[in-house]
C-alpha cells in the first residue's frame, strides 16, 4: 500500500498505524519553531559578537514561523486552524476541572486548555521577536528596525525585550510540563507531532490532504517580510 509522510493509507489520512492528525506543515513548523527559539535564548543569553549575530537572524526566523502559523492557523488542515481549537472559557475550565479529576474527554487535536496555550505562545514569541527587531544593547548590537525608532522608544522596547524573555521561559516550561503530564496519565503527544498520526482517533476526525497551494502562499507571505528585513539590517 503506497504511504504519505505521515505513513498512513492509500488514502492519506487514514492506515494501519491510525488518523492523521498533524499535517507536514503544523510539525515542520513545531520542530523548527523549537530549534528557532533555543538558538536565540542561548544567543541571547550568551551574548559575543557572532552568538548575537546569530540572535538576530534566529529571531528573524522564529518571527517568520510565527506569521507562518498565524496564516495556516486560518488556511490549513482541519486541525491546524485555530476555529478548531480556540475555545469559550466555559469549555476551558470544564476541561481543566475533568482533567484534574481524571475524567476528561480525549480530543483529537489540542485540548480546549492547549488551544490558548498555543496562542499565547505565539502571542509571546511575536511580542518578543517584534520588540527585538527595535532593541539595542548600547554597545554594539542594534535590531534592524532600531534606527526607526528613536533611542528613547528603542530602550523601552529592549526593556520589553528582556522581560517577556521571562514570560517564554515560563510558557515553555508549563508546556512541557503539561506534555509531561499527558505522558504519565498514558497520552503520548509527542510521537504524533513527529508522525502526524495517533493511534486511536476516530476516522471520521481525520485531517484532510494537505493544501500545497495554500503552504506555498502562506510560506512566500510570511517569508517575504523576513526576508526584507534582514535585507536592510
Ligand atoms: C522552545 C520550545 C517550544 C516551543 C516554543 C513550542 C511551541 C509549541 C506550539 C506553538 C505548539 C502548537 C503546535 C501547532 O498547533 O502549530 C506546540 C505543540 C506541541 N509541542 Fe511544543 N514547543 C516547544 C517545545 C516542545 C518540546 C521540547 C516538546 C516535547 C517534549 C514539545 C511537544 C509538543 C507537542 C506534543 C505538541 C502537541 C500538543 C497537543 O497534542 O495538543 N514541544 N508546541
Ligand atoms: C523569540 C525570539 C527571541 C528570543 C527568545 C530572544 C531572547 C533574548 C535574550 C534572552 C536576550 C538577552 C537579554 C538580557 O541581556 O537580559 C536578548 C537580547 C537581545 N535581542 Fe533578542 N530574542 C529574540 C528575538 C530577537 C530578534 C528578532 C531580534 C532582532 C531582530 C533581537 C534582538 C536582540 C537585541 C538587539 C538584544 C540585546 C539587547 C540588550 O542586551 O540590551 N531578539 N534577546
Amino acid at each position: 500500500m503506497a504511504t504519505n509522510d505521515a505513513g498512513t493509507g492509500a488514502s492519506g489520512q487514514v492506515g494501519p498505524n491510525g488518523v492523521r492528525v498533524w499535517d507536514l506543515p503544523v510539525r515542520l513548523f513545531h520542530w523548527a519553531l523549537l530549534a528557532a527559539v533555543v538558538t536565540s535564548v542561548a544567543t541571547g543569553v550568551t551574548g559575543g559578537l557572532w552568538q548575537m549575530d546569530l540572535h538576530v537572524v534566529s529571531g528573524c526566523v522564529v518571527l517568520g514561523l510565527v506569521l507562518f502559523r498565524v496564516l495556516w492557523g486560518l488556511v490549513g488542515g482541519r486541525h491546524a486552524r485555530f476555529a478548531a481549537f480556540v475555545k469559550g472559557p466555559v469549555t476551558v475550565v470544564r476541561y481543566a476541572v475533568d482533567f484534574l479529576k481524571g475524567r476528561a474527554v480525549h480530543t483529537v487535536g489540542h485540548n480546549p486548555l492547549g488551544g490558548w496555550s498555543v496562542v499565547l505562545i505565539l502571542l509571546a514569541l511575536a511580542v518578543q521577536a517584534g520588540t527585538g527587531l527595535f532593541a539595542n544593547d548600547d554597545i554594539f548590537l542594534e535590531g534592524p528596525l532600531a534606527k526607526y525608532a528613536g533611542k528613547a522608544l528603542s530602550d523601552r522596547l529592549t526593556g520589553i525585550h528582556h522581560l517577556m524573555s521571562n514570560v517564554i521561559y515560563g510558557l515553555v516550561a508549563a508546556h512541557v510540563a503539561a506534555i509531561a503530564l499527558h505522558w504519565w496519565k498514558g497520552d503520548n503527544l509527542v510521537k504524533p507531532m513527529i508522525t502526524g498520526v495517533k493511534p486511536d482517533a476516530d476516522p471520521a476526525v481525520a485531517d484532510g490532504p494537505t493544501r500545497w497551494g495554500w503552504l506555498l502562499v502562506t510560506a512566500l507571505v510570511a517569508a517575504a517580510p523576513v526576508a526584507w528585513i534582514l535585507s536592510i539590517w
